[in-house]
């Protein structure tokens, strides 16, 4: 379905069309994700945007293949990475793929590395698992080479250093050049710089942009933060209970947000004029349960343009060249469908 609204369609490595996930817990069923497509073509940034609990991480770790066995029922028109069909790759190929071809920075920065190793022996690590056989030299060599890449000065003298005696934007810079060890075709960074401040928060996406660039590389930068996903992307998606609910390339969206939670997060993006210590705001009203979501669309509640068909009904997808979002609201001519 979405495929067709990318102009690059030709050359996509990955394509989600229609994922659904749902976890089966002791207290019922849980609808993480409820209907996500996109794309993403050889050397494009997407963002992933959406408030806490919208599913990005889920739909990352589907991808991933990371989901739990167990619990979690995955289920796509299509969930495809280059020829390989993700939803129905042995575990084999799933490991090779993983890592190795389709890296992930994960949420949690601190389960990330391991506090008592030295990080260059982290590093060496992370090359290894997909290139056992190289000797020694070769793989010092390749590991200063990976720390010169995710630009850590004196690389030679930080390997020999543990997690704890680096700054968290240093440990950030590692778990990057972790990532990449393989020299993967598609990076998910998911939430890379949550646990960061403003200024190294800057510095950390100007790097993942510089290097997505460089190496051509796909990359997915998932982030609660629109004016985050504004940096180094050509696309985003806005997540809402677990729906991409509106999509565009990043200029579209910031010249004409269509979908009101999107210009509801916009409204929420921390600004420079704010005066200092003074609360974030966040998008008004509760997020709803994903046990039980409710029919038709499901801002509505915490929507100001709702009217009575928002409750009933799932709205229809607008559709402006590769612009879409989901709503009622016809706000002007041009939207066609
Ligand atoms: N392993 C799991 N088992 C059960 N429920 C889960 C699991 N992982 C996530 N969920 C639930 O799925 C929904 C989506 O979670 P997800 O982690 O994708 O949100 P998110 O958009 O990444 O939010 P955040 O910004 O807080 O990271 C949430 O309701 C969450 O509680
Ligand atoms: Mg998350």
């Amino acid at each position: 379905m979405h495929s067709s609204l990318s102009p690059s369609s030709v050359t996509d490595i990955l394509e989600v069309d229609d994922l659904h996930v749902d976890f089966e817990l002791p207290r019922g069923r849980l609808h993480a994700v409820r209907g996500a497509s996109f794309s993403l073509g050889s050397g494009e940034s997407l963002g992933i945007v959406g408030e806490s609990g919208s599913g990005k991480s889920v739909t990352s770790r589907a991808i991933m293949g990371l989901l739990p066995a167990t619990t979690a029922r995955v289920k796509a028109r299509t969930l495809r990475y280059g020829q390989h069909d993700l939803l129905d790759a042995p575990e084999r190929v799933m490991r090779r793929l993983r890592g190795g071809e389709i890296a992930m920075i994960y949420q949690d920065p601190m389960r990330a590395l391991n506090p008592i190793m030295r990080v260059g022996d982290q590093v060496a690590e992370a090359i290894r698992a997909h290139e056992p056989s190289l000797g020694r030299k070769e793989l010092s060599t390749r590991v200063v080479g990976l720390l010169d890449a995710v630009r850590i000065p004196d690389a030679n003298k930080r390997i020999r250093l543990y997690p704890h005696q680096l700054s968290g934007g240093m440990r950030q810079r590692i778990v990057i050049a972790m990532a990449l060890a393989a020299n993967p075709s598609i990076l998910i960074a998911d939430e890379p710089t949550t646990s960061l401040d403003v200024t190294v928060q800057a510095e950390i996406l100007d790097l993942l942009g510089d290097l997505q660039e460089e190496r051509g590389m796909g990359m997915i930068l998932v982030t609660h933060d629109l004016g985050v996903a504004a940096w180094h992307t050509n696309r985003i998606m806005v997540m809402y209970a677990g729906r991409g609910v509106e999509h565009a390339t990043t200029a579209d969206l910031f010249e004409d947000m269509r979908m009101p939670y999107t210009r509801a997060l916009f409204d929420s993006i921390p600004r420079v004029d704010m005066p200092p210590g003074s609360l974030l705001k966040s998008v008004e009203g509760r997020p709803v349960d994903p046990s039980n979501p409710p029919p038709g669309c499901a801002f509505r509640e915490r929507c100001h343009l709702a009217v009575e068909i928002c409750g009933t009904t799932a709205p229809p997808r607008r559709q402006v060249g590769s612009h879409w979002w989901d709503c009622w609201d016809d706000q002007e001519e041009k939207s066609v469908k």
